[in-house]
């Protein structure tokens, strides 16, 4: 690459569809980024170039992937809203010997369908252990599972089931509820006549406020019924309109837009200049760790491009996110970080994920 010349990013997220909240808040996050520390890393200038994959067709992701290497010669991938859309692009990253920066999506897998791949989201099992750990520790001892029927849902399933029955519980009931346009009513209508102790869910981030309506509405806090999950289902970009009912629901997650720290505090101004509405919520902070990743790669091949070499330098980079301290380790490529126990209060007349309990540095089981 010629001096001078800027490094391309291709960002591949669902503007539109039923995912484009994700797409909206990591590409939110990402402009945050480049606003706050200038958009040159060792000396390279970075220029963005924002494609709308739609959220929904796998085969658009990689036409977009494609495209964005061939035509435009992008020197690094970057986004990937849900796992399907992720595992399609990875050839094409492996292909090219491009970096690919999974912002976002979250099955335990996708890091190994390339080399090329790095994760700054999370991964389901990651995320899913801590909140089984912590429902057997609490007199659980019955707990359904209710997760969106596709990679991500299964990977919560397993984990939870696997954590939690070893722990002594027992999970009576496993449901899971289709990716498009999903029903929740008669799901949960099931795990209130087998009446467990708990419930836990995983849905995709956007999904849970219709979740939760369906969990007051069919009466099962009044059956007491507790609902536990991973932090999707609590998803800051919404919580706010879940209201009373998501109150005392607890989940475990990397990220709370609530979290106590200088870095949180620098990332929430920052998201605000971009995004004076919104709370930036996981995904967001997946889109800054991203885009910081890439930064920090940039600083130290000092500004070269080469795919295998800014891969390299990317690898076992540290720092303190928003989040908390991650790593992305050197020979998985996935993220190693911090996940929180949170319980859903009310603070100043709005909705936060209150974190209590930190577990340390957890690594994703299957790698
Ligand atoms: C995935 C998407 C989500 O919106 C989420 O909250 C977790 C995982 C995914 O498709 O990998």
């Amino acid at each position: 690459q010629e001096a001078g010349e800027t490094a391309r990013i291709g960002l591949i997220l669902p503007m539109t569809g039923p995912f484009a909240s994700t797409g909206r808040q990591v590409e939110a996050a990402v402009r945050a980024y480049l606003r706050a520390h200038g958009g040159s890393f060792g000396g390279r200038r970075v220029e963005v170039l924002l494609r709308d994959d739609t959220g929904i067709a796998p085969d658009i992701t990689r036409r977009l992937a494609q495209e964005l290497v061939v035509r435009e010669r992008v020197r690094v991938l970057a986004g990937f809203g849900l796992t399907p859309l992720a595992l399609a692009a990875a050839p094409i990253a492996t292909e090219a010997r491009v970096p690919m920066v999974v912002m976002a999506a979250a099955t335990s897998a996708i890091v190994q369908r390339s080399p090329y791949i790095l994760r700054t989201s999370f991964t389901l099992p990651q995320a899913t252990m801590p909140i089984a750990d912590w429902a057997a520790r609490n007199g659980i001892r019955t707990c359904a599972t209710l997760v969106t029927d596709y990679a991500p849902g299964l990977d919560a399933e397993r984990a939870f089931k696997q954590r939690f029955t070893a722990a002594g519980g027992q999970v009576p009931l496993e449901l899971r509820t289709p990716l498009r346009n999903p029903d929740y009513a008669p799901f949960l209508q099931r795990v209130h006549d087998a009446k467990p102790q708990a419930l836990f869910v995983f849905v995709p981030s956007g999904e849970g406020a219709a979740a939760m309506k369906q969990f007051a509405e069919r009466g099962l806090r009044e059956a007491g019924i507790r609902l536990i999950g991973t932090g999707d289902l609590t998803d800051d970009d919404i919580l706010n309109d879940m209201g009373e009912p998501a109150i005392g629901v607890i989940t475990s997650h990397h990220y709370s837009a609530a979290h106590d720290s200088e870095e949180n505090r620098a990332f929430l101004a920052a998201y605000r200049q971009v995004a004076p509405d919104a709370r930036p919520n996981f995904m967001a902070v997946g889109g800054w760790d991203g885009m910081h990743l890439i930064a920090e790669g940039l600083k130290r091949t000092g500004g070269a491009t080469e795919g295998d070499r800014l891969l390299a330098a990317m690898k076992g980079l540290s720092w303190t996110s928003p989040r908390g301290p991650v790593t992305i380790d050197a020979n998985t490529r996935d993220i190693v970080q911090d996940i929180y126990i949170r319980r859903v209060e009310r603070r100043d007349g709005q909705l936060w994920n209150i974190e209590f309990d930190r577990i340390a540095q957890v690594r994703d089981p299957g790698t």
